[in-house]
């Protein structure tokens, strides 16, 4: 399964990549063939998003769920393979709701901001992935660098938790708020 779990992987990594490709090109150039390329990013994305659900599902099968569970590295590679495919997956929904407005003025710095976060986590969860193979990246060394050692169980504070629910609920007013001002 390992096999088929790493050959499947590459699809979505590529066009999430792509994607956002895509969109760094189209945020910095209004150049007709970037403006045409927009029109390619959100299939690239819930393309890639449905590669990312084969990989997930394949990968679940590669060892039994309470050997992979016991590693701190493979809990870390099922946590950010996670939430790459729950974000990608919502950047895509969104990508096509917002079509057309994507670039509209200060909205593409929200959405190149958006996706420079999807892609640091995809980068994230690869080279998890290659360190559970035994070839760790210079990302994994650059993670050790800044606090985060990826072969130790990963905590956050409790009061993230607080943080997180406190963003949760302020996102969701925000939203009724923008829609009621529509
Ligand atoms: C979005 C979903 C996922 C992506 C993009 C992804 C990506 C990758 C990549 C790039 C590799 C390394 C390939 C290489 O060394 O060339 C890998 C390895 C691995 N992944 Fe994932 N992965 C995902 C989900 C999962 C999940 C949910 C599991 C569940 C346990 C998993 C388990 C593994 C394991 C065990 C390996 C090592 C395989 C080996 O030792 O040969 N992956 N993954």
């Amino acid at each position: 399964m390992a096999v088929y779990h790493i050959l499947v992987a590459h699809f979505p990594i590529a066009l999430w990549l792509t994607a956002y490709l895509f969109i760094a090109l189209r945020t910095f150039s209004d150049a007709d063939i970037f403006v045409r390329l927009q029109k390619s990013i959100w299939p690239l994305i819930l393309l890639g998003s449905l590669g990312g659900a084969v990989a997930f599902v394949i990968g679940l099968q590669i060892y039994p769920w309470s050997a992979i569970t016991q590693s701190p590295l493979g809990r870390n590679h099922i946590m950010l393979a996670t939430w790459t495919l729950a974000y990608w997956s919502v950047l895509g929904v969104l990508g096509y709701r917002l079509r057309r407005h994507l670039f509209d003025g200060v909205q593409r710095w929200f959405t190149f901001t958006l996706a420079s976060i999807g892609a640091l986590v995809v980068v994230i969860t690869g080279t998890l992935g290659g360190s559970l193979t035994g070839t760790p990246s210079l990302v994994t060394q650059s993670l050790s660098a800044i606090g985060w050692n990826v072969y130790t169980t990963f905590y956050l504070p409790t009061w993230m938790l607080v943080v997180f629910a406190a963003g949760a609920i302020l996102l969701v007013v925000l939203g009724y708020i923008g829609k009621e001002t529509k």
